[in-house]
């Protein structure tokens, strides 16, 4: 049966839920699900923007054919070309022969290698380019080049009209949204920030250059609701406020000023110096401070709370003369998403060839923007009276540092 919701009277969602996938591109855990958004405009032509994940397309189907009403479709705008969107083009194109596939150039060269469609003929393919625009009747499709948020080919529809603005995975969020398609249907802020702060670092967030610049284009837009390709649309003040969320992440500004302890430790030794650094700064009045077992949380998670915090403290032993493989893991991620403009500390341990804190050190060195807060405390097995000391040390070197901001 159809689940379709209502976005304005010629505009329909038409996609679906999954909470059956446990990684997200097999990497990301999805603990609350995903949703594959898409939308169907019906006017003197019908336009169906995106496709879903193939998980949910016998759902989604049923919804679209609703949402036709006996229609035929006349096109299918292909925002992304990732398959947790496009599965099910070669599906549409089956059942409407007549559809024609609207996409960049890019789009068309990548539904060539997804599905071996032979674009290159041109027959049933629009190419369009940054500010061509599509007329449906009374509704307008304007097209905004979005390229690399999150892959080459992305782009951005914007609906004239009714100010609605598809923004391809931008603006969307890990979890589903449990019937509210609304923001406003629930507490948006409170139920979904932390899924889109994590789906944003790990999905967008190596692109921040290039969100910005698609950022500049939407500025000048009348916005009414943003139509993401995952989570809830967007609406009233929930806009404004993922509009300056995508503006502090996309130039690596932290949200709050506070400290990110991410610790590895295989004996519990390393985790007994993070765990008094925490206690350190909550009695010295840090109130923001967040502490996670590299090997326990899923680094998607540490990533997350990385673009959201100021301060940054790594501690780990040392593991076959380099550093303990968790926190390689993490480092090496942080510097693939470029993150950057942050204060780090360190703390490493090594009971007889320590090397982990010239590692972590070095791989923090690499990243952009990044200020060394105290010295590196190098631990040797157990935590002593004399790092207590140090450890008093680092503390206010960290809280100096926070203050200072
Ligand atoms: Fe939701 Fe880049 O795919």
């Amino acid at each position: 049966m159809q689940n379709t919701r209502t976005l304005t009277p010629d505009i329909t969602w038409v996609g679906g839920s999954d909470r059956r996938l446990a990684l997200f591109e097999n990497l990301f855990p999805l603990p609350d699900g995903i949703t594959y958004n898409a939308y169907l405009i019906r006017d003197e032509k019908t336009a169906l923007l995106d496709t879903v994940d193939n998980a949910i397309s016998r759902q989604f189907i049923e919804n679209l054919l609703y949402a036709l009403d006996g229609r035929a479709l006349d096109y299918l705008v292909i925002n992304h070309m990732e398959p947790d969107h496009c599965a099910n083009i070669v599906e549409i194109r089956r059942l409407f022969p007549d559809v024609t596939l609207v996409g960049n150039a890019k789009t068309l060269q990548l539904l060539g290698q997804f599905y071996g469609m032979d674009t290159d003929a041109q027959q049933g393919t629009l190419t369009v380019k940054e500010g061509d625009t599509l007329s449906l009747g009374k509704h307008t499709l304007q097209f905004l080049m979005a390229p690399m948020v999150h892959w080459p080919e992305v782009m951005f529809t914007y609906e004239v009209s009714e100010g609605l603005l598809f923004s391809a995975d931008a603006f969307g969020t890990f979890g589903d949204f449990d019937g509210s398609l609304f923001s406003d249907e629930m507490a948006y802020e409170q139920r979904m920030m932390q899924e889109a702060r994590r789906y944003y670092g790990n999905i967008v967030g190596k692109y921040g250059p290039q969100v910005q610049a698609v950022l500049r284009k939407v500025a000048p837009l009348t916005v009414n609701m943003i139509c993401p390709l995952h989570g809830p649309v967007l609406r009233g003040a929930d806009i404004a406020l993922m509009l300056d969320k995508y503006q502090k992440w996309s130039t690596y500004t932290p949200e709050d000023q506070g400290v990110l302890i991410a610790y590895g430790s295989m004996y519990g030794n390393t985790e007994n110096a993070a765990n008094i650094l925490a206690g350190l700064l909550s009695q010295k009045g840090v109130r923001d401070v967040r502490v996670y077992d590299v090997s326990k949380t899923h680094y998607a998670t540490i990533v997350a709370e990385g673009f959201r915090l100021s301060h940054w403290m790594f501690a780990a032993p040392t593991y076959n003369m380099g550093l303990f493989g968790a926190m390689h893991t993490l480092l090496h991620d942080m510097q693939a998403l470029n993150m950057q403009n942050r204060h780090v500390s360190i703390i490493g341990n090594g009971s007889w060839a320590p090397a982990s804190h010239t590692i972590m050190q070095q791989m923090t060195g690499e990243m952009k923007g990044m200020q060394a807060v105290g010295d590196p405390l190098l631990l040797k097995t157990s935590v002593t009276e004399a790092d207590m000391a140090q450890l008093g040390a680092l503390a206010d070197a960290i809280v100096a540092s926070l203050t200072s901001q």
